[in-house]
């Protein structure tokens, strides 16, 4: 059955590999109908408009979509677009693998999906300044929101995630000891909802700063860990560290509307145009995607491929040690499928 899937090749970097990307997808035999939409920059010289209408209409029609990295122009009053297509689809469950591939790093056994609440936390934008005497920013204010409703759903999501894939733990990741209402919450909802799961996945909880000192010293010993916005956020660039960096790490964006797959990168400027970048990350966000849609079996063949090529470390790109091009990375890759 042909999917359908919205394409936003984005900037920089972007259409390099969203291009390798499909490519690779055409030659696993991935039966994809790609509607190709402009966001980010391109949008902005093509329309004006980095969010424009047609792309949104394209989602909620596909409800899927792959996603190159987009340049947020800064200072020029445009809406962040990341922040529009979360608010747009409702995407609340963040999803970020990290798995140990690449070889001669300093971790070997990293395997960790870290599942992170996409809508709430620190990151709902309520904040103001507060003034005292003629100071108009004497202090400033930044209110975390969990709500149970928000709690329950990422819960939820991150162990049905835990069972589906066969894995073994789940770590609540909180700071309850401190925040005992935001984090108190987020945590009592969350050890409900573990009760639903009993004898199907082991549960454990970690205060966050021993977590991130445990991820730097035995990260072999996590699984799926699920946690609120702002420590998603940090905790998922740490655990993108252990396993080699940007080049390699995907990001999947769930939501009730839609989900739209992409790199945890940006659009390295600094490389755009030259036809070197890694597009591992965009290739593994179209693995999720895959599995997203039902077709885990041809989501673990190419990424299998992909695995097989860095771990050889023949034909890798620049950022990993290698001399390889974008398209000579993406033939090795489609040689091993
Ligand atoms: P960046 O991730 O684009 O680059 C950081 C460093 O990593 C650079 O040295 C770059 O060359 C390297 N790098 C990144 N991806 C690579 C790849 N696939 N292969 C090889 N090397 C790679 O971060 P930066 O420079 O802070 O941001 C650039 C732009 O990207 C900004 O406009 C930012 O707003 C945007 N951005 C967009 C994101 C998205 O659309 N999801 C996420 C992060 C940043």
């Amino acid at each position: 059955m042909t999917i359908h899937a919205t394409l936003i090749p984005g900037d920089g970097i972007g259409p390099d590999i969203t291009d390798a990307t499909t490519r690779l997808l055409e030659a696993a035999g991935a039966e994809i109908t790609w509607d190709r939409q402009l966001a980010g920059m391109a949008a902005v010289a093509a329309a004006g408009d980095p969010m424009p209408d047609v792309t949104l209409e394209s989602i909620k029609r596909t409800k899927l979509a792959l996603k190159g990295p987009l340049e947020t122009p800064v200072g020029t009053g445009f809406r962040s677009v990341n922040v529009a297509l979360r608010k747009t689809f409702d995407l609340y469950a963040n999803v970020r693998p990290a798995k140990s591939v690449v070889p001669g790093l300093r971790f070997k056994d990293v395997d960790i999906i870290l599942v992170r609440e996409n809508t709430e936390g620190l990151y709902i934008g309520i904040e103001n300044y507060v003034r005292i005497g003629d100071d108009d920013r004497a202090a400033a204010q930044s209110i975390a929101v969990v709500t149970r409703y928000g709690a329950e759903r990422i819960h939820r999501y991150a162990f049905d995630l835990a069972v589906r894939l066969g894995r073994q733990k789940v770590t609540l990741v909180h700071k309850a000891n401190i925040l005992k209402y935001s984090q108190g919450l987020f945590l009592d909802v969350g050890r409900e909802i573990a009760k639903e799961y009993t004898g199907k996945v082991e549960v454990e909880e970690r205060i966050v700063d021993a977590c991130a000192m445990e991820l730097v010293t035995k990260p072999e010993r996590y699984d799926v860990i699920v946690t609120t916005n702002l420590f998603g956020d940090i905790l998922s660039d740490l655990t993108s560290g252990l396993v080699g960096g940007l080049g390699l790490t995907p990001g999947a964006n769930i939501g009730r509307n839609a989900a739209i797959f992409e790199a945890v990168h940006g659009t390295a400027p600094d490389i755009a145009g030259k036809g070197v970048a890694n597009p591992t990350a965009v290739m593994l966000a179209a693995c999720q995607m895959l599995d997203h849609v039902g077709k885990p079996e041809l989501a673990t063949r190419i990424q299998q491929a992909i695995e097989a090529t860095l771990r050889e470390q023949q034909t890798v790109t620049r950022d990993i040690g290698g001399t390889a091009n974008t398209a000579a990375f993406t033939d090795a890759v489609i040689a091993k499928l």
